[in-house]
């Protein structure tokens, strides 16, 4: 059965729509947690446009289940995570024009920089899980630089149109999936998963870890945050 991390960044937003201190996403994380989310994911920007340094830490301390950091390969934000040291950092592309990640990480033009900061965040005894687009290529280099897990990206599967497109976009998911865990790291994945396209992904052989935000926190403002996290578990769980 997949793990949920639920990712809290929109909270965050809210938060610095005003520049105050409330929504705070560090009691967010807590209603998440009693909802039954198995990961707490969070995503310091370069820019800290939503969350920012005091929550990393103080989520480090509060988090009762696995903090995930997502971050890109920039040096003063790894220096970040080597001193707070969350459960697992997921590392993603960033760029600042983006309005959320838009694809994976391309890890084949630049092995040097990416194994460099996997080995740093191992060091200080970080899972390290890179987020790629489902390519075989892409995969194969993520076990050769030494990384713990692959979270693959769902985008295209969540944008395709409900039908042939949809299960096209499965079957690629299935067999890169499969090719994560025969180079021995874990399957996570995420990016556009709803209430309604998770089943699917979830159901997918091996998977370890699925991560969602936007959908979550969307239903949250409607229904609570405990009960948004709790609907998706079930779906989850199967
Ligand atoms: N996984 C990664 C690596 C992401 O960057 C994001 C977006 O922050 C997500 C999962 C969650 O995507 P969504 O908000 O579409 O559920």
């Amino acid at each position: 059965m997949p793990e949920l991390g639920v990712n809290i960044d929109h909270v965050a937003t809210v938060r610095q729509a005003r520049r105050t201190n409330e929504p705070d996403p560090v009691w967010a994380a807590a209603l998440a947690e009693l909802g039954g989310a198995d990961a707490i994911t969070i995503h310091l920007r370069e820019d800290r446009r939503h969350i920012q340094d005091r929550d990393l830490t103080i989520l480090k301390e509060t988090v009762a289940a696995k903090l995930n950091l997502e971050m890109a390969c920039d040096a003063e934000v790894v220096d970040v995570a080597c001193r707070v040291r969350p459960q697992q950092a997921t590392l993603v592309p960033e760029r600042r024009e983006e309005v959320t990640t838009e694809g994976g990480l391309d890890i084949l033009g630049r092995q040097d920089r990416v194994r460099e900061v996997i080995d740093r965040l191992q060091h200080s005894g970080i899972v390290v899980s890179l987020f790629l687009d489902p390519d075989l290529a892409q995969i194969e280099t993520a076990a050769d630089l030494g990384a713990d897990a692959v979270e693959l990206h769902t985008g295209q599967f969540a944008l395709a149109a409900v039908g042939r497109d949809q299960e096209d976009q499965l079957k690629i998911l299935r067999r890169t999936g499969a090719k994560v865990l025969a180079c021995g790291m874990a399957l996570h994945a995420g990016h556009g998963l709803t209430y309604r396209n998770v089943k699917q992904v979830a159901a997918i052989e091996g998977m370890h870890e699925l991560n969602i935000g936007h959908s979550i926190i969307a239903r949250a403002i409607m229904v609570g945050l405990t009960e948004a996290v709790r609907e998706m578990k079930r779906l989850v769980s199967g």
